[in-house]
């Protein structure tokens, strides 16, 4: 047993949660749509094939934000082929799929108004440009009068969308991307072609693409070259990020939260440093719109051979140290909330999700569903500086943590022991606020950290309130198992 401490104080902020932190992403990818949001003829199917008991997790997750339709889909996309009556089936080269084209923008957005969320739209910078973004913007989002908002009205939809959230593009950075770019090249184009998008519609929130992650040879140097083009023109650069437990190096893979907070940092610092040799006051923020385990390794390995419909592609069935992995990364966005206004779990369904289903079936909660769903219903409010001090655990502190101070004066700790084998006695300085008193203690932690969820065994893994928590003379006594998630719930009023 080792022990920790720190201090939560009202006096102490980082800043107001953006809800959008809470977002997830939709990609026409493996069975993330067919067969995962959409099935027509599945037995919960709504008279647009849309999955009734995928929208009630959905809504359960409480995700606020899902960015659609990719990824690495969208830079090959045609977004004309997913409306209207014709649906031309066509190849996606990026993830070697045939895409029939029945879900499209409409049945996207009959699905946001379903589940209770803000679509993110992403245009095709990869094979087009300026034109087909403005097409479709008009087509998304002008009232009427014109040939293409016409033509959604002629499509069922007489009333615009009003999408505000666009992403200028995917990973125009990465050699994989149909249409990758330059720096340089993409710079000019987002700028491009947010000037020309804000003239159709003025009133948009733009997302310009940084790097595809921290690892890429051109990180930073992209974001200020990109930045330096589109500075004016953008209010948003995007962070990816992706985690996985290397070589079967748990201890360093329990340390994602670090690596996660110094990507966001780095990101920070790049753009700050172009706004002072701009002189411009106008801060951007980030969108780290995909971030999530995702066991990449062995998917490259098994790369997709042949041209299928719907294939089972990056299906990972997540254990208890994913879901404690994912509960670091929440707290690292988190203790960011100041910079951090967006962010997208990548993805929602099937696909590296939290949410599984089987077609024509069942559809259940992965592990990593719970630290989300937990961190989206408690973390809303107002930031707290925490700073731990605890015992090290590989190269990071065991404990990483947060606090979020909600309006009602509840006050979530979100806390992570990192360390593989000892338990942390945390004691949290709390004098602050008074005598608060413990709603709820509730953790996530198996002595098997290899734990799944499954369509039989759909509970086995999740958050289990424990009663050993106390208040006395001003300090929250806790215990943190091992590999743990934890929450931990105070009314302060
Ligand atoms: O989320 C899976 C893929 O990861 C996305 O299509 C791409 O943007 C990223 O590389």
């Amino acid at each position: 047993m080792t022990h920790a401490t720190l201090t939560l104080d009202p006096a102490f902020t980082i800043g107001t949660v953006d809800p959008r932190l809470f977002g997830s992403f939709v990609e026409h990818l493996g069975r993330c749509v067919y067969t995962g949001v959409y099935e027509p003829g599945h037995p919960t199917a709504d008279e647009h094939g849309l999955r009734r008991d995928v929208l009630e997790l959905v809504r359960e997750l409480g995700v606020t934000v899902v960015r659609y339709p990719g990824g690495n889909f969208v830079s090959g996309y045609r977004w004309e082929d997913g409306v209207g009556p014709e649906r031309p089936v066509r190849l996606d080269p990026a993830w070697k799929s045939i895409e029939p084209n029945a879900f499209g923008l409409g049945e996207f957005m009959i699905w946001t108004r379903r589940a209770g969320v803000q679509p993110m739209l992403a245009v095709n910078l990869g094979t087009r440009g300026v034109q087909e973004a403005c097409d479709l913007l008009e087509y998304a989002n002008h009232p009427g009068g014109t040939a293409l908002s016409e033509l959604r009205a002629s499509h069922g939809a007489r009333e615009p969308y009003g999408i505000r959230i666009w992403c200028l593009g995917n990973e125009m950075d990465g050699p994989w991307q149909t249409g990758h770019k330059t720096a340089h090249e993409y710079g000019r184009l987002a700028a491009e072609t947010a000037r020309a998008m804000r003239m159709i519609d003025p009133d948009l929130e733009l997302v310009a693409c940084g790097s595809s992650g921290a690892g890429m040879p051109t990180f930073g140097a992209w974001e200020a070259t990109v930045l330096e083009e589109a500075y004016d023109q953008v209010d948003y650069i995007s962070l990816h990020a992706y985690y996985e437990p290397l070589n079967g190096d748990l201890e360093t893979f329990l340390a994602s939260g670090a690596m996660m907070e110094a990507y966001i940092e780095d990101a920070i610092a790049t753009c700050d440093h172009v706004r002072a040799k701009l002189k411009r006051d106008k801060r951007i923020h980030l969108s780290f719109d995909e971030w999530n385990v995702w066991y990449m390794s062995r998917h490259q390995a098994d790369p997709p051979t042949e041209w299928r419909h719907a294939p089972r592609l990056l299906e990972d069935h997540y254990n208890v140290l994913d879901a404690v992995v994912v509960g670091s990364l929440l707290i690292a966005l988190l203790r960011h909330a100041d910079r951090v206004k967006m962010a997208c779990l990548a993805q929602l369904v099937n696909v590296i999700a939290p949410i599984v289903t089987e077609p024509g079936g069942r559809a259940w909660r992965q592990t990593i569903f719970h630290p989300f769903a937990q961190a989206s219903r408690y973390g809303r409010g107002t930031v707290l500086r925490v700073e731990p001090n605890a015992p090290y655990a590989g190269d990071v502190p065991a404990l990483h943590a947060t606090a979020v101070l909600a309006e009602d004066g509840t006050l979530t700790l979100f806390a992570v022991n990192r360390s593989l084998t000892d338990a942390l006695e945390l004691h949290a300085t709390v004098r602050a606020f008074g005598e608060p008193r413990i709603l709820e203690h509730s953790v996530l932690s198996d002595p098997d950290l290899e734990a799944r969820n499954t369509a039989d065994d759909p509970d086995r893994v999740r958050p289990r309130p424990v009663g050993t928590s106390a208040i006395g003379d001003g300090t929250l006594h806790a215990m943190l198992p091992p590999a743990s998630w934890n929450v931990i719930r105070l009314a302060t009023r």
